[in-house]
């Protein structure tokens, strides 16, 4: 069945939530003024370029990634369908909880799986998601950051580990969706030590950072020449839309790729005062967590998630339910890190919702 995701309620997307708490994108990325939009308008009646060529090149600029070892995607998802791909005969190794869409993308390829589920004391535990007996010749995929705990595994000890297995023939796809949201950003990334890991796939997504889930921009990354020449060949002609060549060619440079990721020092601060705040409060539990989201334990015996799901949602917010997340139970909620004002709305909600307890 394919996987429920934040933005949406009951499989229906969730615009006309006042608040969204469940989607976790950046509120500081440029936005694309009304000039520039119009201007754009033009994209739609012609066809764009046949390749990703242009926007690997200026993405390859930002990531300091060499052009050549990049394959642009429309999308972080596709991004990881076409990375998995490369495997289809291999069993899967699904550290957990993770993005639900892993085990739903290897069910859509045909692949056999392996869950590791982690019990939540290991869930902030780095070389928990890492050492388990991989069969020999199989693929781990895992989110660094992890989505929904937020772990972040340091890269030396990730790196460590890739290199360790590709001695029994593991290969590793590592998710990087969310890897610019962390203190340090590209300084966590495998990005940099790709040409030392010819067992490893690097994926990433242009959705968050930037604020685009519309657009639909992703990115493989590896220094494996063959891999890389399969994936090209296996592309579809036109594999972007017309309009992420002007959003790259405006958007995409050094430049503005700095000073984007030089806005997320607010997360960080943003970040440490909600949780500062749920702190005091009864019902939730919050956790530790390295980027812009993070979990919250539920005092189930208080109010069940469920029910407090509802309440928030009556009150116009909208936060990540975690019955669905695999390897996750019920008994949390995912929450992004916004702004003061955001929280402070969210705050005013949840103690009306404590009071009345
Ligand atoms: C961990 C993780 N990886 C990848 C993606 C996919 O992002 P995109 O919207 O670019 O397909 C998501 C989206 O939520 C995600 O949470």
């Amino acid at each position: 069945m394919r996987p429920g995701h934040g933005g949406e309620i009951d499989g229906r997307h969730s615009r006309q939530v006042e608040l969204d708490f469940s989607v976790n994108l950046n509120l500081l990325a440029p936005s694309v003024s009304d000039a520039l939009w119009l201007s754009w308008r033009k994209e739609l009646s012609v066809y764009p370029p046949p390749t990703a060529r242009e926007v690997e090149r200026r993405l390859g600029k930002c990531l300091e990634v060499e052009p050549q070892q990049l394959i642009c995607t429309n999308g972080g998802t596709e991004a990881l369908h076409l990375g998995l791909s490369l495997f289809r005969e291999r069993l899967v190794n699904l550290p957990m909880p993770c993005f639900a869409e892993y085990p739903f993308l290897a069910q859509q390829l045909g692949q056999e799986t392996q869950l590791h589920v982690l019990e939540p004391a290991q869930w902030q535990v780095p070389e928990a998601w890492l050492y388990f007996p991989f069969q020999p010749g199989s693929v781990v995929i895992l989110a660094n950051p992890n989505n929904p705990t937020g772990t972040l595994i340091p890269r030396e000890l990730l790196a460590a580990r890739i290199a360790e297995t590709a001695q029994i023939g593991v290969t590793w796809v590592v998710d990087e969706a969310f890897i610019e949201f962390t203190q340090g950003a590209l300084d966590n990334s495998l990005l940099r030590l790709l040409d030392e890991h010819p067992n490893l796939v690097v994926a990433g997504s242009l959705t968050k950072t930037w604020g685009i889930p519309g657009l639909r921009l992703g990115y493989l990354a590896s220094a494996n020449a063959a891999w890389l020449e399969t994936l090209r060949d296996r592309q579809l002609t036109w594999p972007l839309s017309g309009l992420a060549f002007p959003w790259a060619r405006e958007f995409l440079s050094p430049e503005t790729h700095a000073a984007t990721l030089s806005g997320m020092e607010h997360y960080h601060i943003w970040r440490a005062g909600f949780q500062q705040l749920l702190e005091q409060s009864r019902l939730l539990d919050p956790l530790p967590s390295s980027c812009n989201y993070f979990l919250c334990r539920v005092a189930q015996h208080l109010l069940p998630a469920t029910q407090l799901y509802a309440a928030l949602l009556e009150k116009g917010i909208h936060v990540r339910r975690c019955d669905n997340i695999p390897g996750m139970t019920g008994d949390y909620i995912r929450l992004a890190v916004r702004d003061l004002a955001d929280v402070a709305a969210f705050m005013t909600a949840l103690n009306q919702i404590e009071e009345r307890l």
